[in-house]
C-alpha cells in the first residue's frame, strides 16, 4: 500500500532513497517523505507525489549517509504535509515510516494520552513511535528491544523503519503482514518495499519474513524474531533487469506493460509448453499431481483482476479437468467459516504476492487442511513463500496500478495448469490436448498483431472519453473479460463501468440503456454468438451504442454494431488472453483523453497491503 526505503552506507542517502521513491511510487502516493541523519534528525515530508517533495528541497542541505524515505496510501487521517510520514518520536530523536495499519492502535493512543503524549497528527503510525520510545523510556532498554516489546502488543499490518539521533548508522526495521527486502552492498545496506531502489546497487537480497526484525548498519546485517532469537539470513540472487522498472520510451508503464504482453506470454510459456512435442513442463504441478488431480474441489481466492482471471480459470478447468471450481474474493472468504475439507485445493492467484486478503485468506485454509497453489508474479513475496507450490507467472515488474500483462500471463499459466491436470485425469483426448497447446503457441504472435493497430481504439476513446456509464457484457468466457474491461475503465478514466452477463440484461440492467450509454460487447465468435448478437439488437432497439470486440471477419456481427475492434480467431478457451487487450488499450487511451495519470490512479495503489 505504500513505498518503504531505507539506505545506510557511505554514500549519500537522499538521492538514493529519492529515487528508490520515484519507483515504488506505483505503490501508494497521497504524499511522501525522507528522513535523514547528519548531525541531527532532519525530516521533510509534504503531501503529493515525490517529484513535488523533490521540488520543494531543491537548495536544502541534504547530506548523511543514513536515512529512510516514504511514499503513503493513507489508511488513518488524511494526506496532508502532518499525517506524511516519517513521523518523529515526542523526544524528537526517532524517526519512523510505516506501510499498514496498526488495529488497536487507539487503545495504544488512549494510554499514551493518559501518560502525558500529545499527537501531531492523525495516524496509526504516529501512536505506534511513541509507544516504542515510551517502552524504551520505562523499561530502560535499547530501541531494538523497545521494538521487539512494542511488536508483540500490536495488532495489525506494518513494516517500520526506524532511525535514532543518538545511533546515527543504525536502522531498525520488522515486518507482519507488508513486504520488506533487504539489499546487501559493500559496506551499505538497502532497505525497500520490493527490490526496485536497489537493483542497480546489489543482486543480492534477503526477503524478511513475518514477526521478524532486522537491526542494518552499514556493515552488519542482524536478523531476529520477536522472540529476539538469532536467524541465519537467506541471502537470494535478483534476476530482474533495470530496463524492466524503466519506461524505455513509453509515456506510461501502463502502455509499456500492455505492449510487452506478446513477450510476457512468451515469456511465461517459454520452458514450459512445447506444442511441436506436445508437452507441458511444470514442476509445480507434477511434484503435486497427485494431490492436484485428485482434488474434490479447486478453490481460487483472488481480488481484483486476478479475481477475473480466476473466474476464467472456472471455466478452463470445470471444461478440461471436469473438477468442481469455486471462485472466491479473498476479503470474503477469510471473514467466512467457509467449509474447506482435507484434500481441496486452493489456487491463489496475485500479481504482487502480498495483498494481504488473499495472503490471510490462504493462511486460514492452509490452517483447514487445504492444499495451496500459488499462481504469482514477483518471485519471492508472501503469497509465493506461503504456498505448498505453485508456477510464477514470469510478466516482470508490473508498474502501472492496473494490472495488464500479470492478467494475460495468469490466463497463460492457468491453462498450463488445467491441461497438465486434464491430461493426467485423461479428461481431454490427445487431439483437444495438442490442439489447445498449438493455440496457446500462438497467443503471443495474436497479441502483436492486434497491438500493431491502436490508432481506431485511439480515436474510438476520443469518441467515447465523455460518457458517464458504460456497460460492458459478455457470454460465457468473454463474460469475466467484460468485468476485466469495466474495471480497467473505472480505475483508469473514474467513469462508472459495470460487468454483466449479457444474458442477464433482460432481468434488469436493461433498464439503464439509453442513448447516452456505450455497451461494450465481447463477442468473439464462440458458440454463444448467435445469442449475444440478438442481445445487440435488444441494445439497438433502445438507442444503445454498440461497441464491440469480434474476431477477424465476422461481418455478421460486424454489422449489428456502431463500432466494433477486431481480435485473430482462436479458441474460446485461450481468446480473453486476446480479447482483452483492445480493452486495456481502450481505458489507457480514454484515460489519457480524460488527463488521467494513468500509472497512479487517485486513491489506489499497486498492492493492497491493508485488509
Ligand atoms: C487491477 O488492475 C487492480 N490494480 C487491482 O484490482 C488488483 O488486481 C488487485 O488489487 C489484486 O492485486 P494482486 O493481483 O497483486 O493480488
Ligand atoms: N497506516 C499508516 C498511515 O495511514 C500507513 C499507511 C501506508 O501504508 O502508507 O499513515
Amino acid at each position: 500500500m505504500c513505498g518503504i526505503v531505507g539506505y545506510t552506507g557511505p554514500r549519500q542517502a537522499y538521492p538514493i532513497i529519492l529515487k528508490g521513491l520515484k519507483r515504488l511510487e506505483y505503490r501508494g502516493y497521497d504524499s511522501t517523505g525522507i528522513a535523514l541523519l547528519n548531525s541531527g534528525l532532519k525530516i521533510f515530508k509534504k503531501k503529493g507525489k515525490v517529484t513535488d517533495l523533490e521540488s520543494t528541497l531543491l537548495g536544502q542541505e541534504l547530506h548523511g549517509n543514513i536515512g529512510i524515505g516514504h511514499t503513503r496510501w493513507a489508511t488513518h487521517g488524511e494526506p496532508n504535509d502532518v499525517n506524511a510520514h516519517p513521523h518523529r518520536s515526542a523526544s524528537g530523536k526517532l524517526a519512523m515510516i510505516h506501510n499498514g495499519i496498526i488495529e488497536n492502535f487507539l487503545q495504544l493512543k488512549k494510554d499514551l494520552e493518559k501518560n502525558g503524549y500529545s499527537f501531531k497528527s492523525e495516524t496509526d503510525t504516529e501512536v505506534l513511535l511513541n509507544f516504542i520510545e515510551e517502552i524504551r523510556i520505562k523499561n530502560k532498554c535499547n530501541l531494538e528491544e523497545a521494538v521487539r516489546v512494542a511488536l508483540n502488543r500490536v495488532v495489525g499490518a506494518y513494516v517500520i523503519l526506524l532511525i535514532d539521533e543518538d545511533d546515527p548508522e543504525t536502522i531498525i526495521a520488522a515486518r507482519k503482514g507488508s513486504p520488506l527486502v533487504i539489499g546487501i552492498g559493500k559496506n551499505e545496506h538497502f532497505l525497500g518495499s520490493d527490490a526496485s531502489p536497489m537493483l542497480e546497487y546489489t543482486r543480492e537480497v534477503v526477503y524478511v519474513n513475518d514477526y521478524e526484525l532486522v537491526i542494518v548498519k552499514p556493515n552488519e546485517l542482524i536478523l531476529k524474531n520477536l522472540e529476539n532469537e538469532t536467524i541465519t539470513p537467506f541471502v537470494q540472487k535478483l534476476d530482474i533487469e533495470l530496463a524492466a522498472i524503466e519506461k524505455n520510451g513509453y509515456d506510461y508503464f501502463m502502455l509499456k506493460e500492455i505492449h510487452e504482453q506478446p513477450k510476457t506470454i512468451y515469456d511465461c510459456l517459454r520452458g514450459r509448453l512445447d506444442a511441436e512435442n506436445g508437452t507441458i513442463t511444470m514442476a509445480g504441478v507434477e511434484l503435486n499431481i497427485e494431490q492436484l488431480k485428485n482434488a474434490p474441489r479447486l478453490i481460487i481466492v483472488a481480488c481484483g483482476t486476478s479475481w477475473h482471471a480466476g473466474l476464467i480459470a472456472e471455466y478452463i478447468f470445470e471444461e478440461l479437468c471436469r473438477i468442481p471450481v469455486e471462485v472466491e474474493y479473498a476479503s470474503e472468504f477469510r471473514y467466512r467459516n467457509p467449509v474447506i475439507n482435507r484434500g481441496d485445493v486452493i489456487i491463489a492467484i496475485s500479481q504482487s504476492g502480498e495483498t494481504a486478503d488473499t495472503l490471510v485468506a490462504i493462511e486460514k485454509a492452509k490452517e483447514k487442511g487445504a492444499f495451496i497453489f500459488g499462481v504469482v508474479n514477483v518471485v519471492g513475496s508472501s503469497i509465493a513463500r506461503a504456498s505448498h507450490a505453485g508456477a510464477y507467472t514470469h510478466a516482470g515488474p508490473e508498474i502501472g496500478v492496473a494490472s495488464t500483462k500479470a492478467f494475460t500471463a495468469q490466463l497463460a499459466v492457468l491453462t498450463m495448469v488445467a491441461l497438465k491436470i486434464a491430461k493426467e485425469k485423461n479428461t481431454i483426448s490427445d487431439e483437444r490436448f495438442h490442439q489447445l497447446l498449438q493455440e496457446l503457441n500462438e497467443i503471443p504472435a495474436k497479441v502483436s498483431k492486434i497491438l500493431e493497430y491502436t490508432e481506431k481504439i485511439e480515436a474510438l476513446a476520443k469518441n467515447l472519453k465523455n460518457a458517464q456509464n458504460f456497460l460492458y457484457l459478455g457470454r460465457g468466457y468473454n463474460f469475466p473479460v467484460a468485468l476485466e474491461g469495466a474495471l480497467k475503465l473505472k480505475e483508469i478514466s473514474y467513469i462508472h463501468a459495470e460487468g454483466y452477463p449479457a444474458a442477464e440484461m433482460k432481468h434488469g440492467p436493461i433498464a439503464l440503456v439509453d442513448n447516452s450509454l456505450p455497451v461494450v460487447f465481447v463477442a468473439t465468435k464462440d458458440e454463444n454468438i448467435e445469442k449475444v448478437m440478438s442481445n445487440m439488437h435488444e441494445i439497438k432497439a433502445r438507442k444503445g451504442k454498440v461497441i464491440s470486440i469480434i474476431t477477424e471477419n465476422d461481418n455478421l456481427t460486424a454489422s449489428i454494431c456502431d463500432e466494433f475492434l477486431s481480435v485473430p480467431p482462436s479458441d474460446e478457451i485461450v481468446a480473453p488472453m486476446l480479447s482483452v487487450v483492445p480493452l486495456q488499450l481502450l481505458a489507457y487511451y480514454i484515460g489519457i483523453e480524460k488527463g488521467c495519470d494513468v500509472d497512479k490512479p487517485r486513491n489506489l495503489a499497486k498492492s493492497v497491503t491493508v485488509e
